[in-house]
Formats: structure tokens, C-alpha cells, sequence
């Protein structure tokens, strides 16, 4: 009987690229996929970023032991920030945790799984960090399923530049870019097996290349990845608004395969709150970039991250919050209650704010921009698009085949096409019909 696996992925696009890449590898391996009950090995990728994850990963293995307690063979795997933060401790109240690997060691999983099985007592830790970006072996995966036409290429990992309330430098260690040439072939590897569209990956991605000796540079990258025949759509995240060059913001006027839409964390709106973050940007140089981008591509939207409640932040600084979310008009932002993370600047920051104002905070601050949201959709109607179609739409409108693809914005669109007329890959015109809360519906063009 071949081996079976669960995997259970939490956190940022980077954890779900690496999730993916696992997948692949142990499909390739032999292993099968299958529901939690069934798995011999299951996959913890952890995420530490924001509020209480040791308490969800102690959650998660319990469920795990519960739904695999009939299969003494089971073990589990923990990867991502928390098992970097917490290393072989993990072993001490887990019994069913037989690895643990951090940010860099990921490679090393397949082969460590392969020994495991092999030696049942045996238990592996994995948390050094490398001094440069480990190559994984992607060719020999790829064919394991079918491409999306979306693919995500990770550029870089790490990041040095320690943000006051910012676990990531503690978890993800120093910036390690990938050799260009090994972002290159891989995106080459993916375009050629039908890939449209890609995502450069990082923790800092405007920061690319500046720890390699040879001093490569993001936007050098972008051009050569959009210069590959088959691609379609170029984008990035996530980007750190200090390490926005003018070179960068040319770019985006001169490479036509870079989406318009820009995900740039804003964090807060404050000067006084942007400086004890050690943001390095203020309120003016942030607005500079928005209007400096929308004057080369005047079709550009915005998306951000913002916190409320950093410890000192008085309702004055909240309103400077307030009042630039109204100003860029950003399409979506994602935004969160500051909470404490270990080993941080801003955990032994003084006048930590009262978790009901957070909260308080955030909710006006997600019904503004909700309001902007839903106007921007509204806005949309009308409007001419190009949809990449990624598969059948779990909606259904009744007549022929309903299709959710996503516009240069990521935007889920839902359209519904005659038999033969779409198939997933394809770039179809289209004209938006009508908006809803989160996605749009259109029709051909
Ligand atoms: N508290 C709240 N939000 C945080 N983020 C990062 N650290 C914290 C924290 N300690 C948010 C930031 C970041 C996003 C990925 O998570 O907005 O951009
Ligand atoms: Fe964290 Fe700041 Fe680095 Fe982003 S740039 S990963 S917020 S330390």
C-alpha cells in the first residue's frame, strides 16, 4: 500500500507556495493525498506572524491526534515560523511529532520523511539557518498534476529589516535571494507547462538581490521574467514601500505584463506611529509613491496592510489612518489588532492600547474601507477586461457553465460560457456586468 499524507497549511502565500512544492515532491515520491483520518504522515506549516499560533498549532495537534488516534503509524511534521521558534521542544508534550524544520530546512523534509519511516523511533530538528537560498529540485514535480494557470516563484526569504512589532527577522533569518537564474528557470519551467501568470515571492521582494554579491537588482529581475515567451501576467508581493526605487516605478509603466495593482503595506498613517514602527517611510513618502505609480499607470490600484493599536497610538493617530485610506482609495486592505509577538521591539514598548480600542479601531477601520471597496467594484461596471480563467465557479447562475477566472487586478470574476467557449489558461475580453461584495460577474466581450 502506498504511504498517504495530510497537509495543513496556515499563514501567507510563501507558507502555501511551500505547501504546494511539498505536495508535489511527496506525489512524485509516491505518496497519496488523503482526508486527515486516513494520512500515516501529516504536514503542520505553521505561521507565527499574528495573534496566539503557538495556542493553534497545540489545537491543531490535538485534532490531529483525535482524527489519526486508530493509526498507531501516524507521526506529524512540523514546518514554518513556530517550529523555528520553538525547535525541539515541540518534541517534549507531542509524541506524535517526529519532525521539526524551520524556514530554510524545507528542502530537507522528503528525504527526512523517507528516514522515518524507515527508523520509528528515530525524531529530526531541523532549525539552522543557511547563509544563502536553498535550491528544491522542481523539474522532477511538475508534472505530478496539472499546472494552474496562476504559478508563485519564490525570489527571495528572509528579512533584516526588524520592524518594531515584526516576528519575521526572528523566524525567517537574514534576506537570501535566489540566483536569478534559478528564478528564471523556473519560471520558464512553469510558462512551459502552461502557466500564464506569475508571483514573484518574498518577505521583502523590492529588496531582491541586494545580499547576493554580484548585486542583482528586483526590477533587472522583473524585465527578464517578463521578457520570457508565454507570460502573460507579472506580479509581486510583497513589497516594502523604503525599497520602492524610481527604476521600480518606471516598470510599471514600461513592462505591459505587469498587473496594475499593487499590494504596498502602509502599516499605519501617522508619522509618530510609522516611526516607532522603524517603517523608515513618513505619511508624504508613502502618498509620493501612490502618485508617482498611478502618474506612469494611471490604471493602477492599491491594496495594503494596516494595524491598529501599535502601543502608543492615541485617536489622533488613528484618524491619520482614517483619513489615508480615504485618501490612496485603496481596492482592499487587510488589517489588524497590534498584538505582542516574542523577541520583538514592540513587545517592551510602554503604553501598550487597551484591546477593546483595538478592536474598537478596527472596526471602524474595516467599515471605511469596505465603503471604498464596494465603490471601487461599483466603478468597475462597464468596464473592458481581460479574464484568466482558472476553473469551474463554485456559483451557478442557472445557464451553461459558470467560470471563475480573476482580471489584472486578482479580482474573482464569475462568468458563464456556452460549451467550448473557455477552457482554464485561456485570456478572454470581457466586459464587467455587475459587482458584488468581494468578486465581479461579466460576460464576453
Ligand atoms: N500584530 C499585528 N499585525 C501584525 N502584522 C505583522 N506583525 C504583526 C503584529 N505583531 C501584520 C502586518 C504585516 C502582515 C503580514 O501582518 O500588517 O504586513
Ligand atoms: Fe516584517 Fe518589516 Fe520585514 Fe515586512 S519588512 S517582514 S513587516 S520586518
Amino acid at each position: 500500500m502506498r504511504p498517504t499524507f495530510h497537509i495543513m497549511t496556515f499563514g501567507c502565500q510563501m507558507n502555501a507556495n511551500d505547501a504546494d512544492w511539498l505536495a508535489r515532491t511527496l506525489i512524485q515520491r509516491g505518496f497519496v493525498p488523503s482526508p486527515l483520518e486516513e494520512a500515516e504522515l501529516v504536514i503542520l506549516n505553521t505561521c507565527s506572524v499574528r495573534e496566539k499560533p503557538e495556542r493553534k498549532v497545540y489545537s491543531s495537534l490535538g485534532r490531529i491526534a483525535r482524527a489519526t488516534r486508530h493509526n498507531a503509524k501516524t507521526f506529524v511534521a512540523i514546518a514554518g515560523c513556530v517550529a523555528q521558534q520553538l525547535g525541539k521542544r515541540i518534541f517534549d508534550n507531542f509524541p506524535q511529532v517526529r519532525l521539526v524544520v524551520g524556514s530554510d530546512g524545507l528542502s530537507f523534509v522528503p528525504d527526512a520523511i523517507e528516514r522515518l519511516r524507515a527508523e520509528p523511533v528515530l525524531r529530526l530538528c531541523f532549525t539552522d539557518f543557511s547563509d544563502s537560498y536553498i535550491e528544491r529540485p522542481l523539474e522532477i514535480t511538475l508534472h505530478s498534476r496539472p499546472v494552474k494557470p496562476a504559478a508563485f516563484v519564490n525570489i527571495m526569504q528572509g528579512c533584516d529589516n526588524f520592524c518594531a512589532y515584526c516576528i519575521v527577522p526572528l523566524t525567517r533569518g537574514r534576506p537570501k535571494s535566489r540566483s536569478s537564474g534559478a528564478v528564471l528557470s523556473e519560471c520558464r519551467t512553469w510558462l512551459e507547462a502552461g502557466a500564464k501568470e506569475i508571483t514573484l515571492l518574498g518577505q521583502n521582494v523590492n529588496a531582491y538581490g541586494q545580499d547576493l554579491a554580484y548585486g542583482a537588482s528586483f526590477t533587472d529581475l522583473l524585465r527578464c521574467v517578463a521578457a520570457l515567451p508565454g507570460l502573460a501576467r507579472l506580479r509581486f508581493i510583497t513589497p516594502h514601500p523604503k525599497d520602492v526605487s524610481p527604476l521600480l516605478i518606471r516598470a510599471f509603466g514600461e513592462i505591459e505584463q505587469l498587473c496594475p495593482r499593487l499590494h504596498l503595506p502602509l502599516q499605519a498613517g501617522s508619522n509618530r506611529v510609522l516611526e516607532r514602527m522603524g517603517r523608515k517611510y513618513d505619511r508624504t513618502q508613502y502618498l509620493g509613491l501612490i502618485r508617482e505609480l498611478r502618474a506612469v499607470r494611471p490604471d493602477m490600484a492599491f491594496s495594503t496592510d494596516i494595524i491598529t493599536g501599535f502601543p502608543g497610538e492615541e485617536e489622533e493617530d488613528f484618524q491619520d489612518t482614517l483619513s489615508i485610506v480615504e485618501e490612496v482609495s485603496f481596492m482592499s486592505s487587510f488589517s489588524f489588532c497590534y498584538s505582542d509577538r516574542p523577541g520583538t521591539a514592540a513587545e517592551r514598548l510602554p503604553d501598550k492600547v487597551d484591546a477593546t480600542l483595538k478592536l474598537e479601531r478596527l472596526a471602524r477601520l474595516q467599515a471605511l474601507q469596505e465603503r471604498i471597496s464596494v465603490a471601487w467594484l461599483q466603478k468597475r461596471i462597464g468596464d473592458n477586461s481581460v479574464l484568466l480563467l482558472e476553473g469551474a465557479s463554485r456559483k451557478n447562475f442557472g445557464v451553461g457553465e459558470t467560470w471563475q477566472g480573476r482580471d489584472p487586478y486578482g479580482v474573482p470574476v464569475n462568468i458563464t460560457l456556452s460549451a467550448g467557449d473557455g477552457k482554464i489558461g485561456d485570456l478572454l475580453p470581457v466586459r464587467v456586468t455587475e459587482a458584488k461584495k468581494h468578486s465581479l460577474r461579466a460576460v464576453l466581450a
